[in-house]
């Protein structure tokens, strides 16, 4: 199979839509939620969506069901979002994933522990029913887990072929018209883009070569993208963040984003950080420690995991402060990250930030935050706000880099312009955005 080719029934979005913004084809059928990763955020998001679509829980946290969109001129008249633009509803959901160890995705919930089995249990066998495909999966990119549900014995050209397979059986057996795919696997080994990222090309003659340098995320993303598939990235390694991901989404039409969902300490720190910066305060240091008892902790606790998340929670301070811009307030920070694996937390994750601040003439303050949060109920209505927002930048016939949505990521990535950190600004382009999409 060449890049070229169409191995899906789905067709690429004609150039010209895929080019710009255009008004969005309606919401029709049945939308397949695909997830790489049924652990902890996985199960939190499909239990949340099921237990909203029976009525028992509210949709806590999602911008697409709750917020506003207000006029180009203000406020009024504000529609929620959801009622302005076309969004597919969360009746025509249908989920689907893979996982290396969790059988389905109640055996995922009740492992990750996030929800209660009182919240479960309505939703039980629903959850059992979202089966975890064999997964393509290598020790050597998250050496703390061992999985034993993996495609066995295959070289990556044919593991992406059996990918390719799974989505479009699924796509066939659930009668999906549309599917989207978001990354919810564990935070891959780091690594920098080598050359068989730099092109189509390059990358299935990496594939067919069994590459190193090629890890299972991308063997997913490639997969998707071959079958007109949107693919969003909610961890930080590199999955779609590579030049041959842009090159094939741009061939296919497909939209892509990433990386890193923006949850607990990294939601604070774009919060806080524009706040300091509008009053003009100085900062000299930001220290971020965590403690997290998932398995997510224990993936990141290898350095080599841990690094890759370090890289894109440290991005996020310059870009918002403009230390070139600013030398005298934001040229000499000190900015740590740090997280610990401590089992008895689960995903209660703890964060403390230590920042220490100055005022006038110079003089030094300090603030410290504890934010005790709940890493999967924060994740969780971030997968669905993308499911539905990718979804519809495909209707729409946008490809490629969806920058748009940075708001929901710790490393947005962006088309080739500056990356756009602060979370106000981020919400300002989120909302421009769709307001070329409201009905
Ligand atoms: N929870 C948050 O607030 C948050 C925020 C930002 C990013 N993330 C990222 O989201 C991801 C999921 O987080 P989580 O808390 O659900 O972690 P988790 O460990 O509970 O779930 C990850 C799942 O991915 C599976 N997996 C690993 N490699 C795989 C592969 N090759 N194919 C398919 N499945 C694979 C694991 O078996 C595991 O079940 C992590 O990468 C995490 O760093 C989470």
């Amino acid at each position: 199979m060449e890049s070229t080719s169409t191995p899906s029934s789905a067709p690429a979005a004609p150039e010209a839509a895929a080019a710009g913004i255009a008004g969005p084809a309606p919401a029709t059928g049945t939308l397949g939620v695909l997830l790489p990763g049924l652990g902890a955020v996985a199960s939190t998001f499909i239990a949340g969506v099921l237990a909203a679509r029976a009525g028992l829980k509210p949709v806590i946290g999602s911008v697409s069901q709750l917020a506003p969109l207000e006029g180009p001129d203000g406020p009024q008249p504000a529609r929620r979002i959801k009622d302005a633009v076309p969004l597919a509803s969360l009746d025509d959901l249908v989920f689907g994933g893979w996982d290396p160890i969790s059988a389905n995705a109640l055996e995922a919930a009740r492992t990750a522990g996030v929800l209660t089995e009182a919240d479960l249990n309505p939703i039980s066998s629903e959850l059992e029913g979202v089966v975890g495909m064999d997964a393509v999966f290598d020790r050597r990119w998250v050496k703390r887990l061992d999985g034993h549900r993996v495609k066995q014995a295959m070289g990556k050209w044919d593991q992406a072929l059996a990918l390719i397979d799974d989505i479009e059986r699924f796509r066939a057996e659930n009668h999906c018209d549309r599917l989207v795919m978001v990354w919810c696997g564990s935070t891959e080994a780091f690594q920098q883009p080598s050359e068989v990222h730099a092109t189509v090309k390059a990358f299935e003659a990496g594939l067919k070569a069994d590459d190193d340098n090629i890890s299972p995320s991308q063997i997913y993303a490639y997969a998707a993208l071959q079958c007109n598939v949107p693919f969003a990235n909610g961890a930080p390694n590199l999955s779609v963040d590579l030049p041959c991901m842009r090159e094939l989404a741009r061939e296919r039409g497909v939209p892509i984003a990433g990386k890193d969902f923006k949850t607990g300490q990294t939601l604070m720190k774009t919060i806080i950080a524009p706040g300091l910066k509008t009053r003009m305060l100085g900062l000299r240091g930001w220290y971020s420690t965590n403690i997290l008892g998932n398995r997510d902790g224990e993936v990141l606790d290898d350095p080599e995991n841990f690094k890759t998340k370090e890289s894109s929670k440290l991005g996020v301070l310059d870009t918002i402060l403009e230390p070139e811009t600013y030398p005298e307030l934001y040229g000499n920070i000190d900015h740590v990250v740090r997280i610990n694996y401590y089992p008895p937390r689960g995903d209660n994750k703890e964060g403390w930030d230590a920042i220490d601040i100055f005022g006038w003439m110079g003089y030094p303050m300090e603030i410290k935050i504890d934010f005790s949060c709940r890493d999967s109920i924060l994740a969780a209505p971030l997968v669905l706000d993308l499911v539905l927002f990718m979804d519809l930048a495909a209707r729409a016939g946008a490809a490629d880099v969806q920058d748009w949505l940075s708001f929901y990521f710790k490393a947005p990535q962006s088309t080739d312009g500056p990356v756009v950190n602060d979370i106000f600004s981020q919400l300002e382009v989120l909302k421009s955005t769709l307001r070329t999409w409201a009905a």
